[in-house]
């Protein structure tokens, strides 16, 4: 099948890749020409596991090619669409500005027959009006909403694998015919029995934000647990261990730590509850108002627990007025983790890097380390320095993990005190392990761990 991939960032790119690895001839078109040439010499501008061999053997075998140039998207029967939809600045609301820029610019370049699949994720109602819109160009030519569930570290084998696969789908006939031809898209995890889902628009493209609604107050449950814990002295990783077993809530997404970020949640629940307000039901939708201020306050929490523990070490040099917060000025912090999650380069809305600018602007001396999210972090936040882990560590009075890479969650409490100068560790996903630091010799900070 010939197929067009609008929009190549960490969807786009992913799943053009993956769609050539299936067999199909695909193009990939996005408006920036940098990320064009890095993706067609196989070297793409995000780090994606898998993604660049994945790209070079496609690339190599001829069936799969990156443009600037909507004019080659031409030919290909069905194109799906990748653009972002970021948070509006100053709203919570999603700025579709960038999917009806694709949809206008592709109009003109569908065939008769061609199926536009929806895979950014959209509030509901906009799949109708973009139908409409391909309609009136293109009245033979048809949308179908596919949303996306990938993964992000793990995005290769997702979209190869996908654990559903949902499409939104017009009524009747034209419904009918576009189904069997994304069916044929998709036709390998198909026959392996992955699960389909065929519904309408409005459904599908509910379906998304409601399983990442579902997931972000699955993650702020647990920290408010992991708040409760801290005020009682009780453990959040047993209680979640406790309750995991039941298999009607799962251990999955039941870890306390500094929060949620990412591309997806944050915005995508601000958006679902910007989408109710619009539809006059603000208040169904009240309680992710609360899922993301509990998400929020995670962050507080980290600065809090690190300078609750630098006080307890020097009470002498104090910060602002309140004593039981302890001085940041001048401390030297090593922030372990910049990324939103571990095997990513992603650091859009990211826990790890807010924690790093507050305490920065709290005025201590923070030296930040992250396998892969480095340039990206300098890039937005140049007033942060930069280093190895190892340079982080050396002369550190405190230790903060932010993203649980492996190698943050694997450190050796007593190689990192011989080069360390205090012996704060504050585990802001709570992965380390509180008897192994405290044995030598770490004042141990968790959230919601005694
Ligand atoms: N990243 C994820 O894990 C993930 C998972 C599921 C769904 N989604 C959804 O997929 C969409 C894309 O997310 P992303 O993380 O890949 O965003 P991204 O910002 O990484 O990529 C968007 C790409 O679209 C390009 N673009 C913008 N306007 C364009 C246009 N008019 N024509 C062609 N290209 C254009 C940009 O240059 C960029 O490369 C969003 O709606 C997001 O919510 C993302």
């Amino acid at each position: 099948m010939r197929i067009s991939v609008i929009g190549c960032g960490y969807l786009g790119a992913v799943h053009a890749a993956c769609m050539a690895a299936l067999g199909h001839q695909v193009v990939g078109i996005d408006v920036d020409p940098d990320k064009v040439d890095a993706l067609n010499a196989a070297t793409p501008s995000i780090f994606e596991p898998g993604l660049g061999d994945a790209l070079a053997a496609e690339l190599e075998a001829g069936r799969l090619r990156f443009s600037t140039d909507y004019a080659d998207a031409a030919e290909a029967r069905v194109h799906f669409i990748a653009v972002g939809t970021p948070q509006r600045r100053g709203e919570g609301a999603a700025d579709l500005t960038y999917v009806h820029a694709a949809v206008e610019a592709l109009v003109p370049h569908l065939r008769p027959g061609a199926v536009v699949v929806g895979k950014s994720t959209v509030p509901v109602g906009t799949a109708q009006l973009l139908a409409e819109r391909i309609h009136a160009d293109q009245p033979d030519a048809s949308l179908v909403w596919n949303p996306e569930f990938l993964r992000e570290g793990v995005a290769v084998a997702d979209t190869l694998h996908p654990d559903r696969i949902v499409y939104g789908v017009p009524a009747g006939d034209e419904g009918d015919r576009a189904r069997a031809v994304l069916d044929e898209v998709y036709a390998e995890a198909l026959a392996s029995g992955t699960p389909q889902v065929v519904t309408d628009y409005a459904t599908a493209e509910l379906v998304k934000v409601a399983a990442n609604a579902f997931l972000a107050t699955k993650i702020s449950f647990i920290n408010a647990m992991s708040e409760v814990a801290d005020a009682v002295g009780a453990d959040v990783t047993h209680l979640a261990d406790a309750i995991g077993h039941d298999p009607r809530i799962g251990r999955k997404f039941l870890n306390a730590g500094v929060g949620f970020g990412g591309g997806c949640l944050p915005k995508d629940i601000r958006a679902f509850r910007a989408r109710a307000e619009e539809l006059g039901i603000g208040d169904t939708l009240g309680f992710l108002r609360e899922v993301d201020a509990i998400n929020l306050r995670q962050r507080d929490r980290v600065v809090d627990a690190i300078a609750g523990a630098l006080s307890v070490n020097d009470g002498d040099r104090y910060f602002g007025s309140d004593s039981s917060t302890g001085s940041l000025v001048g401390r030297r912090i090593a922030v372990l983790g910049l990324a939103f999650k571990p095997e990513s380069d992603d650091i859009r809305d990211s826990p790890a890097l807010d924690v790093a600018v507050r305490l920065k602007g709290l005025g201590a001396d923070v030296v930040c380390a992250d396998p892969k999210a480095i340039p990206n972090a300098r890039a937005k936040h140049p007033q942060l320095a930069y280093a190895s882990t190892a340079e982080a560590l050396a002369g550190a009075e405190a230790v903060v993990l932010l993203t649980e890479w492996r190698e943050y969650r694997d450190l050796d409490p007593a190689a990192v005190a011989a080069v360390a100068s205090g012996r704060i560790v504050v585990d802001g996903r709570n992965v380390l392990d509180p008897d192994a630091w405290r044995a030598a010799g770490w004042t141990y900070r968790g959230l919601g761990r005694p």
